[in-house]
């Protein structure tokens, strides 16, 4: 399926934000009327209430597969309330031409849409699971407001930055989505900080003797809140994870990193808009157990293509510099190690 280009994009401002969304938003202020999101008074979405069975299913680890509309599976899963990670990359309703999924609701819907499928998130957790969202900037507020007044605590607003965004005039190029990270519990949740290291500045560029003179993880350091660098790019042309047919896969090393950091082997994974699936391959190369639900049959097929015959295609990535200097003293045009 050819990419459609959607001119709407070069413009000021936010992407799915309908035409007048600017003098509605004026108007509000300068009646001090108290903020409701448009998605407030669009009525809840109304799930299935019979068990869905999986379309694909296989064992050790454990992957699940379902095919339809998440907010109809995740409400009559088993383990509900059993789920350790969450991860979430919902479609941005930047009208897509996926198969199947419209992505061109009113606003109102969207957010409603938001709203419902997040809550149902919510529900399927344990009271010590992680639920992390990729999501860019037009919705990323009402998420992270959402996620709070559902009483989730936020322990990171991480940024994907990423050089290949669409050319644009009119404001400053896309380069970023936002990754959130919120916990049910900040103080019981699983966070292995060990498992993610990577090569700190002061040992890639500053040579700096202290952090080589450590006990442990000597010239290493957790990363930072905004992601970029090898294997962190978007896919696209001939990168050898590419997934034909899927529009905005997510990089391995990217989910790695997600899933490294909180959860264990073992562990239970869902992804309620498993696209060309990303987590659940991810997962199985880690020995987490996992979930994924997908609306489109075509994209579900695909996916457990990827997940039970292709595997992971990019291991042992973790570690790695993500600096932007060359080191100190090196010769002019020498690269920072990586
Ligand atoms: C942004 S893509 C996910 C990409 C994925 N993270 C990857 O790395 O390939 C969103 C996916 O969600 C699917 N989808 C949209 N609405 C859905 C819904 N209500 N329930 C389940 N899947 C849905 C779309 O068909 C699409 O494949």
């Amino acid at each position: 399926m050819a990419e459609q280009k959607n001119t709407l994009f070069d413009r000021p401002g936010g992407y799915a934000m309908p035409t007048g969304t600017a003098e509605a938003n004026r108007e509000a202020a300068r009646s001090k009327a108290p903020i409701v999101l448009p998605g407030d008074s669009e009525p809840s979405y109304v799930p299935a209430d019979s068990i869905l069975e999986p379309r694909f299913v296989a064992k050790d680890p454990d992957a699940r597969v379902y095919v339809g509309d998440c907010r109809d599976v995740l409400p009559n899963l088993p383990e509900h309330g059993k789920v350790d990670l969450v991860f979430a990359d919902p479609p941005f309703n930047w009208d897509v031409p996926y198969d199947g999924w419209k992505d061109d609701m009113s606003r109102a819907q969207y957010e409603r849409f938001t709203y419902d499928w997040l809550d149902a998130c919510i529900d399927v957790l344990s009271p010590t699971g992680s639920l992390w969202v990729n999501i860019p900037d037009d919705t990323a507020a009402e998420i992270v407001l959402h996620l709070k007044r559902r009483g989730l605590t936020m322990i990171n607003w991480c940024v994907w930055h990423f050089r290949f965004g669409q050319c644009r005039h009119s404001s400053f190029i896309l380069s970023k989505v936002h990754v959130l990270y919120f916990a049910k519990s900040a103080d019981e949740r699983t966070w292995n900080p060990d498992e993610i290291l990577e090569q700190s500045d002061r040992a890639s560029i500053y040579n700096d003797a202290r952090t080589m003179a450590k006990e442990t993880n000597k010239g290493m350091r957790v990363p930072m809140d905004v992601w970029y660098g090898p294997y962190l790019g978007r896919i696209q042309g001939n990168n050898k994870e590419r997934r034909h047919g899927h529009h905005n896969q997510i990089p391995e090393a990217y989910l790695e990193r997600v899933l490294r950091s909180c959860s264990n082997p073992g562990d239970l994974v869902l992804d309620p808009f498993l696209g060309s699936g990303t987590t659940s391959t991810v997962a199985r190369a880690l020995d987490r157990r996992s979930i994924g639900v997908e609306y489109s049959e075509v994209n579900a097929q695909s996916a457990w293509d990827r997940i039970s015959n292709v595997g992971m295609v990019r291991t042992g990535t973790t570690g790695a510099s993500s600096a932007i200097h060359a080191k100190r003293g090196a010769r002019k045009g020498t690269k920072a190690s990586s």
